[in-house]
């Protein structure tokens, strides 16, 4: 398996995964697909792309034409989707593109995946599709076999997503395997998330807006170890079968926050609570025995270590996150070989193997 589609890597885990596999598994070959919404950013590829390991094309996965044409030209052996709208906030505003990208989207890479008798078929999923749990039962926590149960659209979107993966496995034999992982965070995130935003807003000294009292708890993963994860089980993990991938390491929203403050020596006067996300979750805690059991994997960055490395990160990488926050970013990544979604001619940038 040495020909990997990485589809949404110009996104946040995304593209930490290409940079994974290429410290990794020098030798392989990879084809980046991905149609650069907001929150996709080409600068972030940028040394993947002048170092030659990696291929990039612009197209949109729920374009059928571009989908087949890149797995007719490419003929990856395993493709790994993590393309997806991913904010919850931007799902309660407007759905349908969610639907559009996370169940067509998915839906298109599994029939051409059929076509071309592709290896494996990995759905990057998320622990939301779960739905939530109480903050008051620590001993609670998902596993592979509960329930589905979404709070939001995009959570909705990604369980609907996931029944695809288990009914094209089951009806067509789609060599498929799912993993839901928790929250991530580490470089390269869109400053829309939770710990991006409150670092980009304390280091300039602007309010830190934390929903309803903060009291939101999240099982937080740094994005290496998520990287690690998807690795494993795309290498090792049997077809068929859904993974739960987190570090059981929960934190209150407000703790988070703080933590925050004193890393960049801000005050916590900074911290404004404003309303609450309209039916958010209030508890995320994964059961990542399976993973740990069958595939030999465990996290290994402590959280205040990943903490202080992504202060750092943003700190040091004033020109990535100017550049969206001016958005800068959008012009490059107008250059980057765009065509219209239907428009089946497409460029390859970069001069992969
Ligand atoms: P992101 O929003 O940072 O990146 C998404 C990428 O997908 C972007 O590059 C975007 O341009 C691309 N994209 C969007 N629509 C597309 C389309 N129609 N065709 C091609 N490309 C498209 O997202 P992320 O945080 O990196 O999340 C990646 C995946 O991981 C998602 O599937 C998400 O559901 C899942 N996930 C995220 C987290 C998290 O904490 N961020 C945790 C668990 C699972
Ligand atoms: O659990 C995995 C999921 O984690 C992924 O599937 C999603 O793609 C990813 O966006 C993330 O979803 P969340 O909704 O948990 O992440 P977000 O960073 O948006 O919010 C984290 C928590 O912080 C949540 O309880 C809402 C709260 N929050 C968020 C923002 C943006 C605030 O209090 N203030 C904010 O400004």
């Amino acid at each position: 398996m040495n020909k990997l589609l990485v589809t949404g890597g110009a996104g946040f885990i995304g593209s930490n995964f290409i940079y994974y596999e290429l410290r990794h598994r020098p030798a392989d070959s990879i084809l980046c697909l991905d149609s650069l919404t907001y929150a996709g950013n080409i600068n972030t590829l940028k040394p993947a792309l002048k170092n030659g390991g990696v291929k990039f094309v612009r197209g949109d996965i729920s374009d059928r034409e571009t989908v087949f044409r890149v797995f007719k030209e490419y003929r990856p052996d395993a493709v790994v989707n993590f393309a997806a709208e991913s904010h919850v906030d931007r799902s309660i505003k407007d759905p349908g593109i969610f639907l559009k990208t996370n169940i067509i989207g998915t839906q298109t890479l599994m029939d051409a995946c059929l076509k071309y008798e592709t290896e494996r078929f990995h759905q990057i999923s998320t622990d939301e599709v779960y739905g939530d749990l109480p903050l008051n039962r620590p001993d609670l926590s998902f596993s592979e076999t509960t329930p589905l149960r979404a709070s939001s659209p995009y959570s909705a979107s990604k369980a609907s997503a996931d029944m695809l993966v288990g009914a094209y496995s089951r009806t067509f034999g789609l060599k498929a395997t799912v993993s839901r992982c928790s929250n991530n965070y580490g470089p390269y995130q869109f400053p829309e998330k939770l710990i991006p935003l409150m670092i980009c807003k304390a280091i300039v000294d602007e309010k830190l807006p934390v929903y309803g009292k903060g009291e939101n708890v999240r099982d937080w993963l740094h994005v290496e170890d998520h990287c690690s994860a998807i690795d494993a089980i795309i290498r090792r993990g049997r077809a068929g079968e859904v993974y739960n991938v987190g570090g059981r390491n929960e934190y209150s929203n407000l703790q988070v926050v703080r933590l925050i403050l004193r890393e960049l020596g801000k005050p916590e006067s900074l911290i404004s609570f404003v309303d609450d996300r309209p039916g958010h979750d209030l508890r995320y805690a994964v059961d990542p025995q399976k993973i740990t059991n069958e595939l030999g994997w465990n996290p290994t960055t402590k959280f205040i270590d990943g903490i202080r490395g992504t202060v750092n990160w943003y700190k040091e990488h004033g020109e990535w996150l100017q550049d969206i926050l001016s958005g800068r970013y959008v012009s490059a990544n107008e250059r980057a070989g765009y065509r219209p979604a239907g428009d089946v001619e497409y460029e390859l940038i970069g001069c992969g193997r």
